[in-house]
Parts: C-alpha cells; structure tokens; sequence
C-alpha cells in the first residue's frame, strides 16, 4: 500500500472534515467526504464550502473539478476501496462537561457493520478530540478486533478562521499508534508539509491534544488576568505582555513545562502571594492566578503520598534546597516534605551536594532551623553514606549526570519526584 496517493474518506465534514478532506485532495490524495448532512455533501459536490472559512472554497473547487474530492452520504460507497477512514464527527459537551461521544460510538459502529468479510486493510484514524482511551474504548470496542482494522490517533490541531493555513502550515504533527506501518502510513499523508511528524502511542496522541488546549486555554486566562491588574494599576496591559513574550528563554519556551516536583524558593511563592493580596485589595478576582500556590500545594501532597506509601524503614532523601545548584532552602517543598515524613514517624537521612549546615547562615538557615530543628542529625555529607544507610532513595532534586549515575549504581529502589 502507498501513500503517493492514498484513497481516504473523511467521515464528517463539518469544521475539521471539511478543511481535513480539501486540503488532504490538494496534497494528491483520493478523497471521499461523507457526511449525513446532505447540504455539506451537496455544497462540496458543487465545489463550494458549506460553511466560511477563508480560503477553502477555492480548494475544494479545484480538488472537486480535479476529481480527487468526491463526498456522499453512503459510508459504505466511501469505505469500499478506502485505506484510511479518517473520523472527524463532533465530540460536544455534554451538560456535565463531559465528553458527547455519541456521533463517534454511531460512525464506530457503522464502520464495524461494514467490515463483515472485509480482507482489505483498513486504518481508522480519529481525528475527533477525544479523552485518552477512546480510541480503545469505543473504537477498537466497536470493531471488536476485526483482523483488517488498524486504529490510529491522528489529533487535529487547526483554529477556525485561519484553518487552511494552519493545515498546510502545520504547528505540530501527531500521529499515535501500536502498529508502526499504519502510524508510518498515516504519517506519510502529510509528506509534503513542512512539518516533523511526533509518532507516539495512542493514548499519549489523545492527550498531547487536550494538553495544547488546555495550555492555550491557561495563556488566555493567565494574559487575560495579568491585563486585568496591569489596568486597574494604570499600567499599559499590552506593552508588559509584549515585552514578557521578549524572554524567549524563560517565558515563551519550554523551560518550566516538564512535569516534575513542586515548585518553591524565595521568589515564586512569595511573589505570587503579594500580587494575588495586591489585587484582592483592589477587589479584583483573579481566580487562576489565586490558585496557583494551592495546585503546587496539592502536587507537594501527591508527593508525600506517594513517599508514604513506600515500603520503606529507612528512607534517603536527594535533595533538600528548593532545586539544584543553590543552597537556598527557604520555601523548599523539599523541607515541608521532610516535616510531613518525620511528623508520620518514618526514618530519614538527607544529602544535597550543596549544603552543608555549617556554611548556610541568615534567614535561610533560620528557615530550615525553625522546620526541622534536628536537620543537623538527618544530613549526611556524602551520597555513598546516603545509599549505604537507606533501603528506598527519593529523588527531591535534580541530579547532575555524575550524582545520577552514583544513584542508578546504587541499586535501591528509587521514587524520582522531579522527573515524572
Ligand atoms: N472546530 C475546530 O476548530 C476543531 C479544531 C480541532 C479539533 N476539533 C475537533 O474535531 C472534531 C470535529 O469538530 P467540528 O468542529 O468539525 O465538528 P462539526 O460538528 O462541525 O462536524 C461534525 C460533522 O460530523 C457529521 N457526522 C456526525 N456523525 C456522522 C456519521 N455517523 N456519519 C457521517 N457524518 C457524521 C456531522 O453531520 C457534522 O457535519 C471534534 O472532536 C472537535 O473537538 C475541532
């Protein structure tokens, strides 16, 4: 089976179907658009978008006059000589904000109903957004391990309006599966684009979408409310947004985004209490910004639930500043880790290449001082001590190679917090 041109149907054709079918038929492909809505399939008989979205008429004109796109409302007619079914049916909310999988139970079910006696291969990619799972769940479930089927997460990241272009100028490719030929198949489909394809697991396709979502969701809010205070304040929202974007080493990057432990030190914990207190003095409600310190607490919690439920009599801790490469420990979530774990009754000893009792002075040593008094007694001044003694290490900071190696090497089990 080649790519070169791949004959595809593309089963919805609203938004994403719509957009996925045309320019999938610019690129070379054989594309066959069903939809049980006959005014979409008629409108892209006609050569004509059955909705605005800039620049796609011309494509579908073209494509249709072309005879690569073709559309119908009979799957059967689309699936019969299809190598790919890709499925683009809505997935609303629904009125608990869950997600309405009903469209893509329904198109699941009349593609299994149309497999009976199939021998040809046919991949089923879903281009819907749907919760991780899914694809297993309904898809696979519907199909129930019919020999000929191969299913594929194939996630859609376009954005109404600027559709077309976000197609064939592609932010990111993502194609999840267990059989690597029909991942590589669909892959290959979009050859031609000037983008990298990410080839992961099905599962982890589902998600890589709702996380992009959810992020682009969090910048809104978070630009949002930064404008919010920068308002109230007099100060111009646009200009301190703009010249935050200017760091693209810190800001806009991807320093800060792998999951990891929580966050702490001297400067994040106490900043964010000072504006949040700023601006609910000025009666200003900024919820995400509010709830930032108690996510982090609730991932410290996660934490010292996951080190409780070692089985473990001695337990070593790597780690005690609020990261590595400083001695810093005020506001470390390694100390209040430390306090839960001793406050249970465990057996700890601690090492971090960077302190040492003695040489930390002022608040910093009145910060650990006044949490745990007896630090002197639990700091040990090598990590070989620190491995010979234990029976679990727990990972507070990040390792450098040479530590990381010594830790692997010493053969204990080991709960890494800061590289989930
Ligand atoms: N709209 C966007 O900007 C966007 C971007 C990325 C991802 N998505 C996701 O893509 C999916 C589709 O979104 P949309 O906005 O294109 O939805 P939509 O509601 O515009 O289109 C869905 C189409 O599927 C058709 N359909 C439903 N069941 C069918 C069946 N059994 N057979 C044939 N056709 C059927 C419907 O008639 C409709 O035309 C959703 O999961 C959505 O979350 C949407």
């Amino acid at each position: 089976m080649s790519t070169a041109e791949a004959r595809i149907a593309v089963l919805g054709l609203g938004y994403v179907g719509c957009v996925t079918a045309a320019c999938l038929a610019k690129l070379g492909h054989r594309v066959t658009g069903v939809d049980r809505d006959e005014f979409k399939v008629s409108s892209v008989l006609a050569g004509k978008a059955p909705f605005y979205e800039p620049g796609l008429e011309p494509i579908i004109a073209e494509a249709v006059a072309a005879q690569r796109l073709f559309a119908t409302p009979d799957l059967s007619a689309a699936l019969q000589d299809a190598d790919v079914a890709l499925i683009c049916v809505g997935t609303p909310s629904e009125s608990n904000g869950n997600l309405g999988l009903g469209q893509l139970r329904r198109v699941s079910e009349e593609i299994a109903g149309l497999m009976q006696g199939r021998s040809r291969r046919l991949i089923i990619a879903v281009r819907s957004t749907v919760f991780p799972g899914t694809c297993e769940q309904v898809v696979a479930t519907a199909v129930a391990g019919h020999p000929s089927v191969r299913i594929v997460s194939n996630p859609e990241f376009l954005r109404e309006g600027t559709a077309v272009r976000d197609f064939l100028e592609p932010s990111l490719l993502v194609v999840g599966g267990d059989d690597t030929e029909a991942v590589g198949f669909v892959a290959d489909l979009y050859r031609e684009l000037p983008i990298q394809p990410c080839l992961v697991t099905l599962r982890t396709a589902e998600m890589i979408k709702y996380a992009c979502n959810c992020f682009h969701a969090l910048k809104i809010g978070f630009a949002n409310e930064v404008g919010t205070l920068c308002t109230s304040l007099d100060i111009p929202a646009v200009e301190v947004m703009q010249t935050l974007c200017q760091d693209v080493k810190l800001n806009v990057s991807a320093a800060y985004l792998t999951p990891g432990f929580a966050f702490g030190g001297s400067c994040l914990p106490k900043d964010l209490r000072a504006l949040t207190y700023r601006a609910g003095r000025m009666d200003l409600k900024l919820p995400l910004l509010e709830n930032v310190l108690p996510s982090n607490e609730q991932h410290l919690q996660r934490a010292i639930r996951a080190v409780l439920g070692l089985p473990a009599e001695r337990i070593g801790i790597f780690g005690l500043a609020f990261k590595e490469n400083t001695d810093d420990l005020r506001e470390s979530p390694v100390v209040a880790l430390i306090e839960h774990l001793l406050g249970k009754g465990r057996d700890l000893r601690v090492f971090d290449p960077h302190i040492k009792l003695e040489e930390i002075y002022g608040a910093n040593r009145q910060f650990v001082l006044n949490a745990l008094p007896h630090i002197g007694k639990l700091l040990v001044p090598s990590l070989t001590d620190l491995t010979g003694w234990c029976d679990h290490i727990v990972i507070a900071q990040k390792p450098s190679p040479a530590f990381d190696a010594q830790l692997q090497a010493g053969g204990k089990p080991r709960l890494d917090l800061v590289r989930l």
